[in-house]
């Protein structure tokens, strides 16, 4: 089987690292692909948005199965596209990726199915939404209704910055068309935990539970990032919360979906957090989370083809999804001045060292192969994943294995994991 995966960063790594060890599989292909990924996978010079481009290559090259990583061709319907021209596609389509690409229509849609979510109001009007702010209890959340890289979720601490905010959000469009409208919502407390499922229309199987570190720097200070870090399992994610979100969030989010007429096919990402009074949904994303997916996938036990066909096929209630008894624990290493400004081009140095080492993984995210060598490419350069016994292992490995790679304006959090001491 021939398999296309699309997309360029650590959650496509470890996707791709998983897709390689599959027995069905003979050959992987990544667009656009990385340094790393094209250790295991031929790289393909297309972008994820280039839907054309991607569709005749699949063609051309008889791919079997393609794997959606990102969230904006699973938003702009990329999964449609490739359906449309014959090739079988894992991921879902444009009217169910709605989930993760509008705000307010999840935050509707939790609302419609009494699905445990913070209250709420959307707005596609700044005027609106400022007069709202007049009565409103502070902390307040602002969030720009579309994709905004992570980045569009604004925490404001009085009347004065939520007002600016919506301003920077509908009016300055600080994040683009994802502005056009936007949620306000009420200020949640508690630990956040990210909860990875496989869907297919009808069945929903979760997989162990993960946390990621959103913040650049350590103690939770500093701007939001894409993910400087991950551990699973969450010790916090115990048996009464699996029990209450299987009772009043996953199965539910899943037939809400079918009843709208959304039948979701794919990934959903649940961003839970623990409040006092329960588990509530932060939001729904309809893809792998990264870094999430560098600490999940290395501890699944089945093969991931076979458990995406089923997704595809609708026979995922045949599926028994395993997870080692293990932990993991991933560092990002990053460039300096991520997630603001930053350099690229210096060359990494010490990747071999993870050649041949049993249950020590360096995803490659922003990285290029050039006449120098493997060199930085991006915000995020390199997930540096390890597995241990328990939690309080793996973290200790994975720091470990940080030591072995290089580069200038090397950065990362020394705190990865801490919250494991709470527990
Ligand atoms: P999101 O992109 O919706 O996950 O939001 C990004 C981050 O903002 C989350 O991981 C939380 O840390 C924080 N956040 C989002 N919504 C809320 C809320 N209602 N209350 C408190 N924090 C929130
Ligand atoms: N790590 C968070 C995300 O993938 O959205």
């Amino acid at each position: 089987m021939k398999v296309l995966i699309v997309g360029s960063g650590g959650r496509e790594h470890a996707i791709a690292a998983s897709v390689a060890k599959s027995s069905k599989v003979t050959k992987i292909y990544c667009a656009p692909g990385n340094a790393g990924i094209g250790q295991i996978a031929e790289c393909v010079n297309i972008g994820a948005m280039e839907f054309d481009k991607l569709v005749a290559f699949s063609k051309e090259n008889a791919i079997d199965f393609v794997i959606v990583g990102m969230d904006d061709p699973l938003v702009g319907g990329l999964v449609d596209e490739l359906e449309a021209a014959g090739i079988k596609t894992f991921g879902p389509r444009k009217n169910a990726a709605i989930l993760e690409g509008s705000k307010a229509f999840s935050k509707d849609l939790m609302k419609k199915y009494n699905i445990p979510t913070a209250a709420y109001e959307n707005f596609d009007d700044a005027d609106a939404a400022i007069a709202y702010l007049e009565n409103c209890s502070y902390p307040i959340v602002l969030k720009a209704d579309g994709l905004a890289l992570g980045k569009g979720v604004l925490i404001c601490n009085t009347k004065e910055e939520a007002v600016d905010g919506v301003k920077e959000i509908m009016t300055d469009k600080k994040f683009g068309s994802a502005g056009n409208r936007m949620v306000i919502e009420e200020f949640m407390t508690g630990r956040e935990v990210s909860v990875l499922s496989f869907v297919d229309g009808k069945t929903i199987k979760i997989m162990t539970s993960a946390q990621d570190h959103k913040r650049a720097k350590d103690n939770d200070e500093g701007l939001n990032t894409g993910g400087m870090g991950t551990f699973s399992p969450s010790p916090f994610y115990t048996a009464e919360v699996d029990e209450f979100c299987k009772k009043y969030i996953y199965q539910a989010t899943v037939d809400a979906m079918a009843a709208e007429g959304r039948e979701f096919k794919g990934i959903i990402f649940f961003g839970l957090m623990l409040t006092p009074n329960g588990p509530r949904v932060l939001e729904y994303n309809a893809r792998f989370g990264d870094p999430e997916t560098q600490v999940v996938l290395p501890r699944m036990k089945n093969d991931i083809i076979e458990v995406m066909e089923a997704c595809v096929e609708g026979t995922l209630d045949k599926i028994d999804l395993q997870f080692e008894d293990n932990a993991a624990v991933c560092v990002v290493l990053a460039s300096d001045g991520y997630p603001v400004s930053y350099e690229k081009g210096f060359v990494i140095e010490g990747l071999d060292a993870f050649t041949d080492k049993d249950g020590y993984y360096c995803f490659h995210a922003g990285t290029k192969l050039t006449e120098k060598g493997i060199v930085t490419n991006g915000g995020r350069v390199l997930g540096i994943t390890a597995k241990g016994a328990d939690l309080k292992q793996a973290r200790a490995n994975a720091y470990k294995a940080t030591e072995w790679v290089h580069f200038e304006n090397k950065y990362m959090r020394h705190d990865i994991g801490k919250a494991i001491d709470e527990a």
